[in-house]
């Protein structure tokens, strides 16, 4: 049986990246007798501009149907001024809740080709090897109430809310342990237990299940020291576990000690591996439509596809071992440029880790 692949470019850089990642698929379909069906369909801005909604009904039923999501990205300022209950990034974040993705996996792996392309010193991050694991369907971003009201005194309150059950936190902190055990046995849990109850919850929960994984050594930090300890000696880290907004803003951080955010996957998953797959940097709307865009985080996402959604490693590594080969070979989109290497646009990067699949 074909596994179901729905592809959904999105806005801004998003339908040139994706491009190069489908002719990834493709090649391996035809050459390495890589089962899939794929089918396409509108998210974001797109959708809203071909049918009133950032989420469609038949995107949303074709999202449930599929084995796997490969996504490209969503936004841009033309739909900045739309309610917020109907701009792009609702599409995606109506996914994550939809398809209860709530596990997000972010590795954030410095590539040693690129370790010069950092904006640190070689020596701070060569040999970086981080597994971001953020919860993904909780937290600030989906907790109630949320909204703007007006006071009795006229003036307008912004509000929104932190929660997590103990339920959410265990099973983010067992996907983290799991990891772990398959890496370098140390899970960091980030929090901000010092001032918000919702995440001294979160380090109580993360303390007991630690004790359940013996092996495995548990620290937690704080975030805005998380923040600081990343940039200072990020090679400390193996696995983070944290919540949904510090991982967004950590994930970022930790995706510039490689270079480039145009080089990191990510993969969101729900109880039973199925998965969406996306880079983790955005629809990038100031250089899109010029075939400059880095395709490689879209690529390296199908690799996590193959190998966690799909059941298919070997190809995932054909795919990881392609983009390693391309980097040796010295081409370099503009984000990772440096003296000395060869900078080439979208597609012929592209073409290049197709060129290398072999
Ligand atoms: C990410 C993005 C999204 C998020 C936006 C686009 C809603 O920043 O995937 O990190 O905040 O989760
Ligand atoms: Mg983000």
């Amino acid at each position: 049986m074909s596994k179901r692949i729905l592809i959904l470019p999105g806005d801004g850089i998003g339908p040139e990246i994706v491009a190069e990642a489908v002719k990834v698929l493709e090649y391996l379909k035809k050459t390495h007798a890589l089962k899939i069906r794929m089918s396409h369909g509108l998210v974001g801005g797109a959708a809203y501009d071909a049918a009133g909604h950032p989420l469609p009904e038949e995107t949303l039923q074709l999202a449930r149907e599929a084995d796997a999501v490969l996504l490209g990205a969503v936004g841009g300022p033309k739909w900045e001024p739309l309610d917020i209950a109907v701009r792009p990034e609702r599409g995606l974040l109506g996914l994550r809740a939809e398809l209860e993705l709530f596990a997000n996996l972010r590795p954030a792996l410095l590539f040693p080709q690129l370790a010069s392309a950092s904006t640190l010193r070689p020596e701070v991050v060569s040999g970086l090897d981080i597994m971001i694991v953020r919860e993904l369907t909780g937290g600030i971003y989906f907790g109630q109430p949320r909204g703007i009201r007006t006071l009795p005194d006229g003036q307008r309150e912004g509000f929104n809310t932190l929660v997590y059950k103990e339920s959410e936190i265990s099973r983010i902190g067992r996907v983290a342990f799991d990891i772990a055990m398959k890496r370098n046995k140390k899970v960091c849990s980030v929090d901000k237990a010092n001032v918000l109850e919702c995440t001294e919850l979160w380090r109580e929960i993360m303390t007991g299940l630690g004790r359940e994984y013996p092996e495995v050594a548990l620290s937690h930090m704080y975030v805005d020291n998380a923040a600081m300890q990343l940039v200072r000696a990020p090679k400390q880290f193996d696995v983070i576990v944290t919540t949904n907004m510090f991982g967004d803003i950590l994930s970022d951080c930790a995706a510039m000690l490689t270079g480039s955010i145009g080089m990191l996957p990510s993969a969101s998953l729900d109880a039973n591996s199925k998965g969406m797959y996306e880079p983790i940097h955005g629809s990038a709307p100031d250089i899109a439509g010029q075939g400059i865009a880095n395709p490689l985080a879209t690529i390296l996402s199908v690799a996590m596809m193959l190998r966690y959604s799909l059941d298919a490693p070997e190809c995932a590594g054909r795919i990881e071992q392609a983009v390693n080969q391309v980097l040796d070979e010295g081409l370099r989109t503009a984000d990772i440029h440096t003296e000395g290497t060869r900078r080439v646009g979208t597609a012929e990067m592209g073409d290049a880790v197709v060129a290398a699949l072999g």
